[in-house]
């Protein structure tokens, strides 16, 4: 039995066949649409959560199968003390796979190894979000025809965001990668991604103005200066509106860069950047379904003729 917990539990290989899937899915929607009838998928939420936890059950029902679950660490068993562990060897008697989603570090992995069902980690804490580099990853691919040989502008929060940690491990074995980190100094990318980086031979820059670098840029990922993760509202306060990316800014892009974000946005790109055919953002939630579809049928080792 497999489970998801990082992106690199796939190695290159199986995700381009996960991403040929996704793609067979866009076009061929109908073909799926009996892959999973009688299947059921658990959605353990104990964080908040609208597009990883309703993406996947998006995916399932588009499969045919069907979802239950909770959105609410309060509304479960955690709430009277419950382990994950005991959870999911419960869940595993009513669904057959689950993804779960969970503020502490490894909460998930604690998961995976007591399940008797797939287990796919939908964020733990400020670790890895896997399901959403598959996401970005399906996107990149889809929208610019190549995963690798690009220049990444990751912006904002890199020192808490999960999805810019999971993305960095990723991108990390394609060729031709060179990241810029842009984020003011309290949020920067932690250490021991940079000493990664380093020992990879993978060229980075870390600095701290958007509109110098984005000329430059391929792909801007924007992420969400998180209060959620801070310890002190005034540290939140003074540091979430450091980036907003203006139509301003965008005119000193590239023609044809991306502007990528997982969402929710809150100012950190302005409304009006949605009218450019370069945000890619609802675009890239929409791939969130089709990737989650392929993920799916390929834990639950389902092939479709
Ligand atoms: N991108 C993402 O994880 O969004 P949600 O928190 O709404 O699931």
């Amino acid at each position: 039995m497999r489970h998801l917990m990082s992106p690199l539990d796939f190695s290159v290989e199986e995700l381009d066949a996960l991403f040929d899937l996704a793609n067979d899915i866009e076009k061929n929607p109908k073909k799926y649409e009996h892959a999973c009838e009688g299947l059921k998928l658990a959605t353990c939420f104990y964080e908040p959560s609208t597009r990883t936890r309703l993406s996947f059950e998006a995916a399932m029902l588009n499969l045919g199968g069907k979802v239950l679950g909770f959105s609410d660490a309060n509304s479960s068993s955690a709430a009277k003390g419950e382990s994950v562990s005991d959870t999911i060897r419960v869940i595993s008697c009513y669904a057959d796979i689950c993804a779960m989603r969970h503020p502490k570090e490894g909460a998930p992995m604690v998961a995976a190894s007591k399940s008797g069902i797939p287990v796919i980690n939908a964020g733990d804490g400020g670790h890895q979000h896997p399901t959403q580099t598959l996401t970005d990853l399906l996107t990149i691919r889809s929208m610019k025809g190549r995963l690798g040989n690009f220049t990444i502008g990751l912006c904002g929060d890199l020192k808490f965001g999960r999805t810019v940690h999971s993305l960095i491990n990723a991108l990390m074995r394609y060729e031709g990668i060179h990241f810029v980190f842009i984020s003011p100094e309290e949020l920067k990318i932690p250490d021991y991604i940079t000493e990664k980086l380093k020992e990879a031979g993978i060229t980075y820059e870390e600095v701290i103005s958007l509109e110098d670098v984005m000329p430059k840029l391929d792909l801007l990922y924007m992420t969400r200066v998180q209060r959620e993760r801070f310890f002190n509202e005034e540290d939140y306060v003074r540091l979430k509106d450091f980036y907003i990316l203006t139509v301003d800014k965008m005119e000193k892009a590239k023609e044809d860069m991306l502007v990528l974000h997982p969402l929710p946005r809150v100012n950190e790109i302005a409304v009006e950047v949605d009218d450019d055919p370069r945000a890619a953002y609802f675009k890239q939630a929409q791939y969130g379904v089709y990737v989650r579809m392929a993920l799916i049928l390929t834990l639950l080792e389902i092939e479709v003729a």
